[in-house]
């Protein structure tokens, strides 16, 4: 099929790369000059397992190009996917700037009957929406499709090779016919691909990631009261993760869940409610926990260094919103390392893959430091921020070394206390009890 994508971010360059390697020839839009000129150049602009192969060999075969112009992009399209940002407004509400000028200068594009896919996250009643809006600046039948898209980072490549289900949200039988041909490659596995109605997609997506925050957040608030009992919540999250009604996946504690999605879908959602006059008072609580949750491991800096941190230096392990991606938009480590540097601390930071795209946000602010180790010279603890695999085994001897003094606060649990009270570290982690310290055994 002859596809185009509009917006080539995380969703929309993984979209077009892997519909590209199915066969299809696909062009992929963006208003970003520069990010079209190094995707053009074959270099991929984000970080992703696998994406940089599939892009290389897609642009050598002739299946995949970039290009800024939308118009002759869209001109010999079957289909055209939306996969521009829905950020946050101030309410809470989804902000469809992006999503509804592209759906109308596609339709004004369209020199032929067209199916356009919205796979940018919107809310409930965006398609029904946009429907008619797009009809009357169309000259030929556009026929508008919700399809969200639940590609996790980190492992987006393969989430898009092989979902583990498939939504399409359609008016018309025919649209749908079509976009489940295109994602029949992906399936072979047999997982289903579901067609409904275009606000029970939108809904699908929303309630998906508004349940996953509130397992990380029950998990999270679980947790701090194992600590205060004196329990390990490791051991209650394999207790209760083998029960296969609950299952063990998203009920790791931590300073969080960030990222471009949760932070915002959970509000969003909240804000359809609120417009519905729906109470949702679980995903309002949700949304206030995580928000809190950073500062359980700033409020224990601030029991063992004090309210200045004037003159300290602090270094932080990961600023990725999760392991495996470069991205660090919403990610917990950023407020971190804001109230550190508020209370007065300087920050020297590593992070595997996501360096450049913290450069972007805090400039000479911060010392970025290319090596895990570089990272701790001279300073008074160390944060760990993003349970990077790197940081699985680290040579703890070199950590006390390099370090003023052998204090670690782990975000994200990724020490055992077994092995931290073996290698002597003053230790904080969370809903687990703190480490004094000691003369390593
Ligand atoms: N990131 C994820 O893991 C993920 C997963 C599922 C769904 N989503 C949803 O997919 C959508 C895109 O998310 P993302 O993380 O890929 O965003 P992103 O910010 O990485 O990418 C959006 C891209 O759209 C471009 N753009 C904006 N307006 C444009 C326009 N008018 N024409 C052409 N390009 C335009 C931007 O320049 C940018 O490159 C959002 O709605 C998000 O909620 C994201």
């Amino acid at each position: 099929m002859r596809i185009t994508v509009v917006g080539t971010g995380y969703v929309g360059l993984v979209t077009g790369v892997c519909l590209a390697d199915s066969g299809n020839h696909v062009v992929c839009v963006d208003v970003d000059d520069a990010k079209i000129a190094r995707l053009q150049r074959g270099e991929s602009t984000i970080f992703e397992p696998g994406l940089q192969d599939l892009l290389s060999y897609n642009i050598r075969v002739g299946r995949l190009c970039f290009t800024t112009d939308l118009e002759s992009a869209v001109r010999d399209a079957q289909v055209v996917f939306v996969a521009v940002g829905t950020p946050p407004r101030a309410d809470g509400d989804a902000d469809l700037t992006h999503v509804d000028q592209t759906a109308l200068a596609v339709a004004r594009a369209a020199r032929h009957e067209l199916i356009l896919v919205i796979k940018s996250t919107v809310p409930v009643g965006t398609a029904e929406r946009l429907a008619p809006l797009v009809r009357q600046q169309a000259a030929h039948p556009v026929h508008v499709v919700s399809n969200p898209e639940f590609l996790k980072e980190g492992s987006a490549v393969a989430d898009f090779q092989r979902p583990g289900r498939v939504v399409i949200g359609a008016f018309d039988d025919r649209a749908a016919a079509v976009i489940k041909e295109l994602y029949e490659p992906f399936v072979r596995n047999n997982n289903p691909i579901l067609i409904v109605p275009p606000p029970a997609a939108e809904m699908i997506k929303y309630v998906a990631n508004s349940y996953l925050a509130m397992r990380i957040t029950f998990a999270n608030q679980i947790a701090e009261l194992c600590g205060a009992c004196g329990v390990d919540f490791d051991d209650v999250r394999r207790g209760i993760g083998a029960d296969n009604r609950i299952g063990i996946d998203f009920l790791y504690p931590g300073i969080g869940y960030g990222g471009s999605c949760f932070p915002k879908d959970v509000p969003a959602l909240c804000h359809v409610g609120r417009r519905k006059n729906v109470q949702l008072t679980i995903l309002e609580a949700v949304h206030k926990a995580n928000e809190r949750q950073p500062t359980l491991l700033l409020d224990a800096a601030r029991s063992r260094f004090g309210d200045s941190l004037h003159g300290r230096t602090f270094a932080v392990w990961g600023v990725a919103f999760k392991p495996r991606t470069d991205d660090v938009r919403e990610a917990p480590a950023r407020r971190i390392i804001d109230e550190l540097r508020t209370r007065g601390a300087a920050i020297r930071v590593h992070d595997p893959k996501a360096l450049a795209n913290l450069r972007e946000a805090y400039g000479d602010q911060l010392v970025y430091c290319e090596e895990p180790y570089e990272a701790l010279a001279g300073a008074d603890a160390l944060f760990v921020c993003t349970e990077w695999t790197d940081y699985r085994s680290p040579d703890f001897d070199r950590i006390r070394a390099a370090l003023r003094q052998p204090v670690i606060f782990d975000g994200r649990n990724v020490y055992s206390m077994a092995q931290m009270r073996r290698h002597g570290f003053e230790y904080y982690s969370i809903g687990r009890p703190p480490l004094r310290g000691s003369t390593p055994a």
